[in-house]
């Protein structure tokens, strides 16, 4: 009874959420846009046609990735995500050091901006840490602006530098954390960048049992990717393209099939665990090389279509988007639960002492077998 009252009621209570969510984005989306776009005109007049093409194009290689893949978009130029947003085929954003020097630094007035309000808070706080204040702070205030671009998850990065001291990771976190919710950006819409180093998993471990989501990212073995998954990440970053150029260096092999190709072998060896052992830690690999060489730069992005999620730069978006033809699914749950069998006998062909030391003890038990069997069978015949 109870039950199917709830039934029917959930719907509607979907429904009710959806519209309040559309009203509220589309309200910050204007705003957003009266603040952002303006100042950046001229990039932004250059990104326009594209965007006439983005809404026709329908049917694009991008739309059937975001059919299958939850996408995420890899700059911190917020017209650019505005842009592409606006298609309804981006859901996250997200920013890296990287991104906040170079918005920091940019002598753009739209993030000249967002760092003197990061100033002059932290001088207003005051305390020892003002110089770390005013870093988060900014971080924060370009995670702020992107959430009002995107509907989905932005991640916000702890200090690089404090990636081997979980309890300076915690207490950074846990302040970005609350510098978000000040800022009206709930919890659940952040996750927390943390390097896959023991401490920054041991860190996201709390974390996450707090109701802080993590982004655990720089995975680029299964180790790390085992680890953060059973200590219970919301989410990994493995990067298929850069474990490409270390084999590449290693093997002094320049082209690989995409299938073959050992960033995308990684990932999906990762996908797959997770599917087989019921992780929800999401899959979403970041940083893209030509499996091929130059000219194939979809690659490793068509060889892995269908995990969870992918963060993808602009240009590789806009390349997805102007080509058309079909994009097959390459990974699926339940087949990737289905691989480990295969995963399996490769790791142990790998291992020269599990396969010799297995076929040597096997040999043994099954000659000593075969002796008891024949004594035994003389009995038999004797009685
Ligand atoms: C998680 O971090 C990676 C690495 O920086 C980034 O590429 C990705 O977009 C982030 N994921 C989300 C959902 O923000």
């Amino acid at each position: 009874m109870a039950r199917s009252a709830m039934a029917g009621l959930l719907p509607r209570a979907l429904v009710l959420l959806f519209l309040a969510a559309a009203l509220i984005s589309g309200r910050s989306r204007g705003r957003a846009s009266q603040v952002f776009v303006g100042s950046q005109a001229h990039r932004y007049d250059r990104h326009l046609a594209s965007r006439r093409a983005l809404t026709a194009a329908a049917e694009s290689r991008l739309a059937q990735l975001a059919s299958m893949t939850t996408l995420s978009i890899d700059t911190g130029d917020l017209a650019i995500i505005k842009q592409f947003a606006e298609t309804g085929l981006i859901t996250d954003a997200t920013t890296n050091p990287v991104l906040v020097t170079k918005a920091g630094l940019s002598g753009d007035p739209v993030y000249v901006a967002l760092v003197d309000e990061a100033i002059k808070y932290a001088k207003k706080k005051g305390g020892d840490d003002m110089l770390a204040l005013a870093m988060d702070k900014l971080a924060v205030n370009l995670g702020v602006a992107i959430s009002k671009l995107v509907p989905g998850y932005i991640s916000t990065e702890v200090d690089p530098r404090l990636s081997f001291d979980k309890a300076e990771t915690l207490k950074r976190a846990r302040r970005i954390i609350s510098l978000y919710e000040e800022a009206g950006v709930p919890k659940s819409r952040v996750l927390i960048k943390l390097a896959a180093t023991w401490e920054g998993i041991a860190a996201m471990a709390e974390l996450e049992a707090e109701g802080i989501t993590c982004n655990i990212t720089l995975v680029f073995g299964h180790v790390q990717a085992v680890a953060a998954a059973q200590y219970g990440a919301r989410l990994i970053s493995p990067f298929p393209g850069r474990v490409l150029d270390y084999q590449k260096r290693i093997q002094g092999k320049d082209t690989w099939q995409p299938d073959e190709d050992p960033g995308v072998v990684a990932v999906k060896r990762m996908y797959a665990y997770f599917k087989k052992h019921g992780h929800d830690t999401i899959c979403m690999p970041a940083s893209w090389r030509p499996s091929r060489g130059p000219g194939h730069d979809l690659d490793e992005i068509e060889a892995l279509a269908g995990t969870d999620r992918m963060t993808i730069p602009p240009a590789f978006l806009e390349q997805l988007l102007q080509s058309g033809g079909e994009l097959p699914r390459r990974l699926d749950p339940a087949t990737a639960a289905a691989s480990c069998a295969a995963d399996f006998r490769r790791l142990m062909k790998e291992d020269g002492c599990a396969t010799e030391k297995t076929a040597e003890g096997l040999e043994a038990f099954i000659a000593d077998t075969n002796k008891l069997e024949a004594a035994l069978k003389e009995k038999l015949a004797v009685a």
